[in-house]
């Protein structure tokens, strides 16, 4: 537990190394196993994940998250997921890319809203958070949360930075006591759930159809529920989807600038590509196609810094997994930390090599050895969404920005609900 607690990422890592593709572990009463084989996650994923349930530390976020989308199971999940589904289909996001782009422009020295003057120094995360809030807002909520972004943020921090905590088995006692911290916890989830029923509240009183509000609004309409019933049910799929939808793209975005930054040569060829295909005017849904340079930074950067670097489940029957039997009640961990830096897939596995895309090599790999969205029945529902905003966005910044390392700024990863960097990483803008 300490060890685990105290540094996940190299515990996870040093167990697969030393003891192979399933290996076990104890934590007190509790059985963990630790998959590192592109089948067999695959298998826990797919083909066999009716044996599994969610993790016991995502289920312990339930105050948080309630009954929405990442945590609920079996029926109600499903009938949820065709609900939202359709929020996240192809087309519907292709309408997106226009948002998405607005307020990546506003950056610009130029724009009549520039919050970013040449020669600032800026906090990347604080920054890239803002932007995706602003951007899940007005997308799936049709609302502005710009001004709100920072006290949200805030409120997200104290939240998922409480994770530690949650691989404690006394987890759920420690939550009950009168301490400093749990009274933040307290505070921050209720600015949250404040935003939301704002945005509900904001949603009853327009016309505008389609967004996320409005479609659970209706879904919910033909069901006997009480009114706090159903409000319950549309927090927890509004709070799921704001979380989700939001620091897991700022994650990825801020990781990106920071290695761009180290690795002058990725950032030029990265820059070229920009500049050719969008020659000076503002990027487009069209142009996605046509930035696979980008799309090969953004993979890289994926696989290294994955948001989501580990996944738990829980076994509910004992499965049978690479010829041994995981017993019912066992928790099983899936790292993409740990499988995105295995060596036997991926070649000098710390080396940033965006080349290593390229088709030819690979299409070589084995599917499940990158799984930055998870898989099978839970595959991120969000997946598409956050490929062309991480696209969009960096294209639409990278045409005006450079962003450098201010000479104090080191990388340090912070593992909790998602991976995120430990300290401000603080970036001096320049004009290109
Ligand atoms: C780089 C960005 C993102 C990454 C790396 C990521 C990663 C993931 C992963 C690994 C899961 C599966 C968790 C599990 O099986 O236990 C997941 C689920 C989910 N994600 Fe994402 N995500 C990203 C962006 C988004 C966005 C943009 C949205 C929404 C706008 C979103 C919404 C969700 C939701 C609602 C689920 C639960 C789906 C379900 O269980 O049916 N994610 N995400």
């Amino acid at each position: 537990l300490w060890q685990l607690q105290r540094d996940p990422l190299t515990f996870l890592q040093q167990q697969a190394a030393t003891h192979g593709d399933l290996s076990h572990f104890r934590i007190g009463p509790r059985h963990i196993y630790l998959v590192n084989h592109p089948e067999l996650i695959k298998a826990v994923l797919t083909t066999e994940h009716a044996h599994f349930t969610k993790g016991a530390v995502l289920q312990r976020t339930k105050p948080l998250l309630g009954n929405g989308l990442l945590t609920s199971e079996g029926a109600y999940h499903l009938q949820q997921r065709r609900r939202l589904q359709p929020l996240f289909h192809r087309q519907q996001i292709a309408l997106y890319a226009d948002c998405m782009v607005k307020h990546a422009a506003r950056l610009a020295p130029d724009a009549s809203t520039a919050c970013w003057q040449p020669g600032e120094v800026i906090d990347l995360h604080q920054a890239m958070m803002n932007l995706t809030l602003a951007i899940v807002g007005e997308t799936l909520f049709a609302q502005d949360l710009t001004g709100q972004s920072t006290a949200i943020g805030q409120a997200l921090t104290v939240l998922t930075g409480n994770f530690q905590r949650l691989l404690s088995p006394l987890s759920t006692l420690q939550s009950r006591l009168p301490t400093r911290e749990n009274q933040r916890v307290e505070e921050s989830l209720t600015l949250l759930e404040q935003v939301v029923i704002e945005l509900i509240e904001a949603d009853l009183q327009t016309e505008e159809a389609g967004n996320l509000v409005t479609m659970l609004l209706e879904a919910f309409a033909d069901e006997a529920l009480t009114p706090d019933e159903r409000l319950t049910k549309i927090r927890d799929e509004v709070l799921t989807v704001l979380l989700a939808g939001h620091e897991t793209t700022a994650n990825t975005l801020t990781f990106t600038w920071w290695v761009l930054a180290q690795h002058p040569a990725v950032m030029e060829r990265f820059y070229a590509e920009i500049d050719r295909v969008c020659q000076g005017r503002l990027p487009t849904v069209e142009d996605l196609s046509q930035l696979t340079y980008t799309r090969m930074v953004l993979c890289e950067v994926l696989r290294l810094y994955p948001p989501v670097w580990a996944m738990g489940r829980q076994a509910v029957t004992p499965i049978k997994l690479g010829g041994y039997t995981i017993p019912a009640g066992a928790t099983v961990i899936l790292s993409q930390w740990v499988m995105h830096r295995d060596e036997r897939y991926y070649a000098d596995p710390t080396r940033f090599e965006p080349e290593r895309w390229a088709t030819a090599d690979s299409t070589k790999r084995q599917s499940y050895s990158f799984f930055p969205f998870g898989g099978g029945v839970r595959l991120c529902i969000g997946e598409q969404f956050a490929w062309m905003e991480g696209i969009l966005l960096l294209a639409t910044i990278g045409q005006r920005w450079r962003l450098e390392a201010t000479p104090e700024s080191t990388l340090a990863l912070q593992p909790g609900i998602t991976l995120r960097p430990k300290y401000p990483l603080r970036m001096q803008l320049q004009l290109r």
